[in-house]
């Protein structure tokens, strides 16, 4: 069964807390950049000791020495998985990896959904006329370095996991139920189709966290899945 991760893209440690309180039998969470710069360790440690999972969403791309220093950081706070950009290399890939020693799942980001592209052109130096080959591309070389698996928009969900075969994670996120507000997410998927396309992983933010009931919309996509 695929996993619901809870994106906690809250202003304050005080209100993801409150919030984890409402969601019942929560198992995963996902720490982005906004809250951990505010809240740090502590609140990991918090979520943890209350039997949630944390997913760590920092997105290293570093030279490999610090990306694998990190990463060892976040495996001794007891991350359950982290996130690291593909486009670090195999070498950063590999530390990352090794650093993990299986105990904390790191998954790689391929292509950031707000590139199209041109911006990705402008980033590698070339022509690239398919940005689902480059994810595909990008995905085989952290699953040849031992990353555990990947995260992917709906769009080339269902390409990777048909590429990759049936053991790395997908991690999907901008996922939304039939009638849920897209907020800036200009390409989300259902839960339905996630499961269908093979994600292992879904993350929902603001369907659940700007809910009057965040309880009842967490009870609901469980239900889905
Ligand atoms: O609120 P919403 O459900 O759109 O939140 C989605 C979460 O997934 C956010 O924490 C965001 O950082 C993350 N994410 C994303 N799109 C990506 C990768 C990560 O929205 N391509």
């Amino acid at each position: 069964m695929a996993e619901l991760v809870v994106a906690l893209d809250l202003p304050s440690g005080r209100e993801a807390l409150a919030l984890a309180a409402r969601l019942p039998a929560l198992k995963w969470v996902k720490l982005g950049s906004m809250l951990y710069v505010r809240e740090g360790p502590a609140l990991l440690r918090e979520l943890t000791a209350r039997g949630v999972r944390v997913f760590l969403d920092l997105k290293w791309h570093d030279i490999p020495s610090v990306v694998a220093a990190a990463v060892e950081a976040a495996r001794e706070l007891g991350a359950a998985m982290a996130t690291v950009h593909c486009l670090g290399g195999s070498a950063m890939l590999s530390a990352a990896a090794t650093a993990a020693a299986g105990e904390l799942a790191l998954v790689g980001v391929t292509v950031l959904t707000s590139h199209d592209a041109a911006d990705f052109e402008q980033v590698v130096g070339r022509g690239v006329p398919d940005l689902s080959f480059e994810a595909e591309r990008l995905a085989r070389i952290a699953l040849q370095a031992g990353l555990r698996g990947v995260v992917a928009s709906g769009r080339e969900l269902a390409l990777l996991r048909e590429a990759l075969g049936p053991d790395p994670w997908i991690v999907v996120p901008a996922v939304r139920a039939p009638g849920d507000l897209p907020g800036d997410q200009a390409r989300t998927v259902t839960p339905q189709d996630a499961v269908r396309g093979g994600a292992t992983h879904l993350v929902v933010g603001r369907p659940i966290t700007l809910a009057k009931d965040p309880g009842g919309v967490y009870q609901r996509f469980m239900e889905t899945l």
